[in-house]
């Protein structure tokens, strides 16, 4: 039997790929770069496995889409079905051929009357992969496919340790961390958007791998909707993981000639610990995922937490003028804008300004915008549908329900089902007027429910085609309003993810304001995602959401390498408070188009209290560094900071920036030993290796690190 083997390099790395004739392509090394001359067949026999006893005589491997019919026993890449006949496919290789940046594989199961299309690509500079595949229906009845996997990979039995994001409403972005156990690990999405708890991404690393030190591999799958991501030990040895869409019963059925394409998986692999690894991701997304803004990224103040549902043009004027006074520079309309909304139970649907409080609609409110300098922006739910809403009564069709069922409501509201073309058209037709009515240039896209129920008319599940009918008319409206900017926001971060990323370029995080929590969740999404799409914003003392106060110093602080905004009626805030906001705002403002091409990653120290993040310019000329105390520290006096990412033969000059400045009340140690002089100058390899002394910090404080390349 032959076999082919397919060679991806990139910089620092190298991936093998092999494939037999009878079988599909595996993934047989990837790793630091192999010399350019190692022979490819010797190395495949160098690394065949052997035949576990106790077993079927063949050797278990994990290919693209592990196979029952090839004998594999865990978990497949694949279930189809034939009527009630399970298929058990042998797909064999018709043709590999090669791509500008990858593979394609062209594959056939006769006996199945199916063929499968496997297509990988590695994106120089990042060093990231991207892989998909295509099955088509070739034989002459339905196709029943329950399951399809974007890929899966065989994984290293080294990489012991799995991170992955969970969380819920105001509490998102959580990181776990825990070792690989025996079980099969199995994370999943069944509410129809990305979620609060599941992201679909995931690290799997060595034992101990820390912010620069041991292997790391990495996935993220780019899909809106239901996921599923598995890590499982294989019986034979080995590990696998898995990434695929997840289907309900009866979601996809191909009649002949249709074919189905898997979302893309993409692929990250760092030697060197994780802050290479969430580099990597950065730059993917900055260079090949997410629509860049046309300007730099606007200071907003969004009106929810300043006034909820109580307002109308008056009132949102007067709001927009005092933002405009803090240097602000986009007013964006949160919900209770349109007819009927006075609360969360009604008017969702409509998409008509509120005759009583919008009289003459968005357009002066927009103008005045203008007039203040700021840019408009316009809060919509699109996908979601009040019961009690002109569109749910003359159109209860188009929610997404399953016919004669009741459906639990969330939030008072049901899903409206964007796979039907007449309700895609409708919301194009409002959208479109509403876009043309005022001069909104931003849309905070939200969707705040769970989908139970998720049926089309026929009766079929219909998450699928939900998901690629938002992307449609989010592909259409971004076309015909080339200038909009839209932001991703699910009841805060339940849609965050790499298929809605092409199409969105902030993420509203969360609905927690709340600046201890936000640094916890950033840093943990930075493993994913570059800082500057994370929306954060400068809210109220208290936070609404969590109760506990929080001075304006670390409020500010927290929101710096993140895409700010203000979440509060400015009138709220003390005259220290506005003085504060107009030098933080006006900091940020110098420091922004560098911190959107920064490496932004969390750094890691001793004292897990202790929360620092570094931004270091790409051309290595500065460098900011915050340092938060989320708790009480473990020590009377914490250990030093040990920076990485600076140039290492480069000399900083190290200082505290002044309004952020460690408070002298804070322990007598405080304002004397720290930074001895206000400033000390050192090489950035001394800066990683020792690092410098931190001040003591009272739970709820931080500091400001500034770093200047004076060499
Ligand atoms: C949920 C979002 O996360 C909030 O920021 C806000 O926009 C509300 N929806 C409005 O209903």
């Amino acid at each position: 039997m032959s076999t082919t083997y397919h060679r991806l390099d990139d910089g620092d790395q190298t991936q093998v790929w092999m494939s037999v004739e009878a079988g599909m392509p595996q993934l047989l090394y990837w790793g630091d770069s192999l010399p350019a001359d190692c022979d490819m067949s010797t190395l495949g026999r160098a690394l065949q496995a052997a035949v576990p006893h106790g077993g079927l005589d063949v050797a278990e491997s994990v290919s693209w889409l592990p196979e029952p019919g090839r004998g594999f026993t865990d978990e497949p890449g694949l279930a189809l079905r034939r009527g009630a006949h399970h298929l058990y496919t042998r797909f064999s290789l018709e043709s590999a051929q090669a791509t500008d940046q990858g593979w394609t594989f062209h594959l056939r199961d006769p006996g199945a009357a199916l063929s499968l299309e496997l297509h990988i690509e590695l994106h120089a500079g990042s060093g990231v992969l991207s892989a998909h595949c295509r099955l088509t229906n070739d034989g002459c009845d339905a196709l029943g496919v329950d399951a399809l996997a974007s890929l899966a990979l065989p994984l290293p039995t080294r990489l012991r340790e799995r991170l992955s994001l969970t969380g819920r409403w105001a509490a998102e972005f959580q990181a776990a961390r825990e070792p690989v156990g025996r079980a099969a690990w199995v994370q999943e999405s069944r509410v129809g958007r990305t979620s609060h708890h599941a992201y679909p991404g995931l690290v799997l690393m060595e034992a101990g791998t820390h912010a620069t030190q041991g292997e790391a591999w990495s996935l993220q799958l780019a899909w809106s909707g239901n996921h599923r991501l598995i890590v499982q030990a294989l019986r034979g040895g080995g590990l696998q993981m898995q990434a695929a869409e997840l289907l309900l019963p009866g979601e996809v059925t191909l009649e002949p000639g249709e074919c189905l394409k898997s979302p893309t998986v993409h692929l990250c692999r760092s030697p060197a610990g994780l802050r290479a690894l969430s580099l990597r991701w950065h730059r993917f997304l900055r260079e090949r995922v997410v629509p860049k803004p046309r300007g730099p990224r606007l200071v907003q103040l969004n009106s929810w937490e300043a006034a909820y549902f109580d307002h109308d043009c008056l009132r949102m004027q007067a709001l927009a003028h005092r933002a405009a006074g803090l240097g602000v520079e986009r007013f964006v309309l949160d919900d209770g804008w349109f007819a009927g909304r006075r609360d969360d139970r009604a008017g969702l649907g409509d998409w008509e300004p509120c005759p009583e409080r919008y009289p003459q609609g968005l357009a002066p409110l927009g103008a005045r915008c203008q007039a203040l300098g700021l840019q408009f922006g316009l809060w919509v739910e699109p996908e979601g549908v009040s019961r009690d809403s002109a569109l749910y009564r003359d159109h209860p069709d188009w929610i997404l329900s399953v016919p004669g069922l009741e459906q639990p409501l969330g939030r008072h509201q049901y899903v409206l089902n964007l796979g039907l073309g007449d309700a895609r058209d409708y919301l194009w037709r409002k959208l479109s007027e509403l876009l043309r009515s005022a001069p909104i240039q931003f849309l905070k896209w939200d969707m705040n429910r769970d989908m139970t129920h998720a049926a089309g008319p026929g009766g079929a599940s219909a998450v699928r085609q939900h998901v690629l009918g938002l992307y449609r008319l989010m592909d259409d409206l971004r076309q015909a309003f080339p200038s909009l900017e839209i932001e991703t926001c699910a009841s805060g971060g339940a849609r965050a993810d790499l298929g809605i990323l092409q199409r969105t370029s902030r993420i509203w995080v969360s609905d927690c304001n709340d600046p201890l929590e936000r640094q916890r969740m950033h840093r943990a999404a930075l493993t994913f995602l570059p800082a500057e799409l994370m929306g954060v914003h400068i809210g109220a003392a208290r936070s609404h959401t969590t109760g506990r106060y929080a001075d304006i110093g670390l409020r500010t602080l927290a929101s710096l390498f993140g895409h700010p905004g203000i979440e509060a009626d400015p009138i709220t805030f003390s005259e220290a408070e506005v003085r504060h906001l107009r030098e933080a705002i006006s900091f940020y403002k110098a420091e922004r188009t560098w911190l959107a091409e920064a490496e932004v990653a969390a750094i890691d120290h001793e004292d897990p209290a202790l929360l620092a993040t570094s931004a270091v310019a790409a051309d290595g000329r500065r460098a900011l560094v915050t340092v938060v105390a989320a708790d009480r520290a473990a020590h009377a006096v914490p250990g030093p900071l040990r920076v990485p990412g600076l140039v290492a033969a480069g000399h900083y000059r190290v200082s505290p920036h002044p309004l952020w400045a460690p408070d002298p009340r804070h322990g007598k140690c405080a304002a004397g030993p720290f930074l001895p002089g206000g400033v000390v100058t050192l090489a950035g390899q001394t800066l990683h290796r020792a690092g410098v002394a931190l001040p003591i910090l009272h739970p709820g404080t931080g500091i400001l690190l500034v770093l200047d390349r004076v060499r």
